[in-house]
Formats: structure tokens, C-alpha cells, sequence
């Protein structure tokens, strides 16, 4: 019998691996990826490029709708566009993520991303992994295994500026200290953890031994264990 698609969540704030850990489960497991936050920074790059303003939530909604984003959901090259324009580079950058918290903020922006994200998910012929921040409380409450990752702010903000060109340890981490004070302090679905998700705590892990707990995880649940 062919084996019933297999839904995992995977939370938590920047830093704590979640990217380079939901994409290596995914393709060892043979599922589909989605990085939902690359579809928030692909949303905030569009109202920046058109000189939205971002101070203004009610300018924010009302263009919500207007980009088209597309995202490929294969973990061994997942990519993104706006309006047929690939942003994967684009949305990198400082402006955007210094922007992120303030559009991701926006009910409006939450409720058509979180559609996106749900179609993407129930597309999966064989299941998919989905990271986010709001992934296991809201967007897929149901899903089958879900994964809330945590670290300090220091080994977070090492692994962070690792991965920025040029970045300084200590600015990289007050940044991120903030970004994700907004983000789990906003009223529509902040960064939390679900009551059902397995906390898992990455500070003294390596990318290797994340990667084997959360597949390790979704091979139990499969089990039935
Ligand atoms: O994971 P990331 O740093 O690329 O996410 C960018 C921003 O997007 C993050 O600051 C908060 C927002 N985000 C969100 O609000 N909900 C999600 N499910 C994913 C990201």
C-alpha cells in the first residue's frame, strides 16, 4: 500500500538550523520542502521594490493580494519567484530582513501566505516538511510530527553571521535578538511553540545530529511508535 503523506512541522526562531535541518530531513526522506519564510522575506522584497510603505500596515493590506509567489518545494533545489522574477538572491539582503517582521506582521499578509502554504502542503503526494515560526500552532495544526528548534542567542547569532557575507557577530545578534522579539510578540500567529511539539535544543548539536533526531522522529511516527 502506498504510504499515507507524512505532514512535519518544523518552528523556532533564525539561527537554530532550521533551514539546513528541515531540507536535509526532507530530501533523505524523499518528502517535499517549504520555507515558509522565504515566501514572507519574497512578499516584503515585492513591497519594497514598489515603494510601498512599510510603516503603514493598512498600505501593507491592501496590496497583499497583488503578487504572484511561487514556491518549488523540491528540497534538493527549492526556489522562489514573484511575478515570474526569481528573488531566492534578492530576498537575502539587509533591507529585506530588516523589513520582514514589520510585513509578516500584517493579518492580511498572514492569511494569504498561510493559503499558499496550506495548498503547497496538501500538493505533496508524498508529504512534506514545512519551517516557519507559526507552521505548528496555526498553519498545520494537524500536522503529523511536529518540531519546535531552540538555541542560545549566542550560538545562534554565530551560526547567522556565519552565513552573512561581511556580518559582525555581536550586531548580527542584537539584530536577531529583535527581529524575533517582534516576531513572537505580533498578535496574528506569533513564534511559539505548539503544546504538541518536541522541543529540541540545538546549542550543543550538530547539524548532523539534528538532522538524525528529527528523522529518527518522523521514522517512529511513521512506525506508529
Ligand atoms: O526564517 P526567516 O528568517 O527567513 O524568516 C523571515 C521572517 O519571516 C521572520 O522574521 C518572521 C517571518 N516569518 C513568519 O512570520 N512566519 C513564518 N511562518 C515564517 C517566517
Amino acid at each position: 500500500p502506498t504510504a499515507k503523506p507524512v505532514i512535519v512541522a518544523i518552528d523556532g526562531p533564525s539561527g537554530t538550523g532550521k533551514s539546513s535541518t528541515s531540507k536535509a530531513v526532507a530530501a533523505q526522506l524523499g518528502l517535499s520542502y517549504l520555507d515558509t519564510g522565504a515566501q514572507y522575506r519574497a512578499i516584503t522584497w515585492w513591497m519594497v521594490s514598489n515603494g510601498i510603505d512599510l510603516d503603514d500596515p493598512t498600505a501593507i493590506a491592501a496590496v497583499a493580494g497583488k503578487p504572484e509567489i511561487i514556491s518549488g518545494t523540491d528540497p534538493a533545489g527549492p526556489t522562489i519567484t514573484v511575478d515570474g522574477v526569481d528573488v531566492a538572491g534578492p530576498i537575502r539582503t539587509q533591507e529585506v530582513t530588516s523589513h520582514v517582521s514589520a510585513v509578516s506582521a500584517v493579518p492580511e499578509v498572514r492569511s494569504r501566505i498561510t493559503d499558499l502554504q496550506r495548498s503547497l502542503a496538501g500538493a505533496a503526494e508524498r508529504g512534506i516538511v514545512v519551517e516557519g515560526r507559526d507552521i505548528g500552532t496555526t498553519v498545520l495544526p494537524d500536522a503529523d510530527l511536529k518540531i519546535f528548534l531552540t538555541a542560545s542567542p549566542e550560538a545562534r547569532a554565530a551560526r547567522r553571521s556565519g552565513e552573512l557575507e561581511g556580518a559582525d557577530v555581536n550586531a548580527t545578534r542584537e539584530a536577531l535578538i529583535k527581529r524575533d522579539a517582534a516576531d513572537s510578540s505580533r498578535k496574528t500567529s506569533p513564534l511559539a511553540k505548539a503544546d504538541d511539539a518536541v522541543e529540541v535544543d540545538t546549542t550543543q548539536l550538530t547539524l548532523a545530529q539534528v538532522i538524525e533526531c528529527v528523522v529518527t522522529l518522523v521514522e517512529e511516527k511513521r512506525a506508529g511508535k
